[in-house]
């Protein structure tokens, strides 16, 4: 697939979304020939507009296309060797649709599924994440395979960004104050992966042949904690103690049942992971291999780092704030006892 130094041609669609820019941004740095699939590529947004500066300046090639215009997909696939798929939840099962491109284009030799969740084919989770997510999921493995594309599947925990800013709550955007909601007891391991982490290892993945054919499963040792571990870790980092406000399994599925079905499927989502442990999959020598055994070298970001990093952008850790305070309280100590000593030796020599 690749030329002689490890480099191929890698198409990203979806790659301006929340796991798709860091996947793209990877594959560039690694220097791989990458090309992003956009829908727009002078958008109004500034946002979108420097995200897609930043990959221009990463030397990326942007092509315009659409999931729902055929011949814009088969275009960049003529000149691909991986087409990588971080399309969204709702586009999962259109999918099909990549197939039958890739399938026309007759050159590309890997397609990576938007997977990037846990395990869909051993699942117990309930609806409507069981259908609209794993269903999804599972049916485009199912296609894929009957294509006879060669593939590897990404498997993760949680990302990051969708559950550490929070620190586990799931309806609430905001770390807790006062009191943590926690679904169930609160001791089932969960797994949390940084999105720029996932981006590394689906981009070094896609470009290797030992990946060929299996998932990779994208579970980092450092990053598997409880719900309990982790807001225990928030407090220490913080100094803030909360209550925990524990919900009972049954009490989680009856608010799944009435949820509308966005927080339905979040809810759901959640459920998997917080009470059925789903994130924290079992790896199958026979089906996967772990990234971390094949990409010893890279150093993800550990849950404590994330939150690390959370505390200093949003500033609003109180002991780092006390410390802060306490470093300010030193530095006007400081000035007063010289500002005193040169009052003394200055009125010693007045005098
Ligand atoms: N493990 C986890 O905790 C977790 C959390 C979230 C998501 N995921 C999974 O990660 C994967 C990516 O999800 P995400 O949240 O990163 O997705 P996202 O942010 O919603 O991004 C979707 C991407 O698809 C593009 N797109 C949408 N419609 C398109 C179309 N018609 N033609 C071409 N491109 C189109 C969007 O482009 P525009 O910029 O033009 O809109 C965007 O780049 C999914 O499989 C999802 O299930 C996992």
């Amino acid at each position: 697939m690749a030329p002689d130094n490890g480099e191929c041609r890698i198409l990203v669609i979806g790659g301006t979304g929340r796991l798709g820019r860091h996947i793209v941004a990877a594959s560039a740095r690694l220097g791989h020939h990458t090309t992003a699939l956009v829908r727009d590529t002078s958008p109004s947004d500034p946002t979108k507009a420097a995200l897609l500066q930043r990959f221009r300046d990463l030397g990326v090639e942007l092509v315009h296309g659409d999931l729902y215009d055929h011949a814009s997909l088969v275009r960049p696939m003529k000149s691909s060797d991986v087409v990588i798929s971080a399309l969204g939840t709702s586009q999962i099962a259109d999918q099909t649709r990549l197939i039958a491109a890739i399938k026309e284009a007759g050159c590309v030799k890997r397609f990576l599924p938007s997977e990037f969740w846990t395990d869909v084919d051993r699942t117990r989770a309930v609806e409507p994440a069981r259908s609209a997510v794993y269903g999804a999921k599972a049916a485009i493995r199912r296609a894929v395979e009957a294509s006879g594309i060669p593939h590897t599947y990404v498997l993760c925990g949680y990302l990051a960004g969708a559950a550490l800013p929070s620190v586990g709550q799931v309806v609430s955007p905001t770390p807790p104050a006062g009191e943590a909601v926690v679904l169930g007891d609160g001791d089932t391991k969960v797994v949390y992966v940084a999105e720029e982490d996932v981006g590394v290892y689906t981009a070094m993945a896609a470009a290797d042949p030992r990946a060929a054919g299996k998932m990779v499963y994208v579970k980092p040792p450092a990053n598997t904690v409880s719900h309990n571990e982790l807001l225990s870790m928030w407090e220490k980092k913080t100094g803030r103690g909360f209550r925990r406000a524990y919900v009972a399994e049954a009490t989680v599925l009856k608010m799944i049942r009435e949820a509308p079905f966005e927080l339905g499927i979040a809810l759901s989502l959640a459920h998997a992971a917080y009470i059925l442990g789903e994130t924290d999959f079992k790896m199958e020598p026979s089906r996967g291999v772990a990234a971390g055994e094949l990409y010893p070298d890279v150093k993800y970001t550990t849950v404590s780092e994330y939150l690390d990093r959370l505390l200093m952008s949003t500033g609003s850790s109180e002991r780092y704030l006390q410390g802060r305070k306490c470093l300010f309280t030193s530095v006007v100590a400081a000035c007063c006892v010289f500002l005193c000593i040169y009052v003394w030796m200055l009125s010693g020599r007045l005098g």
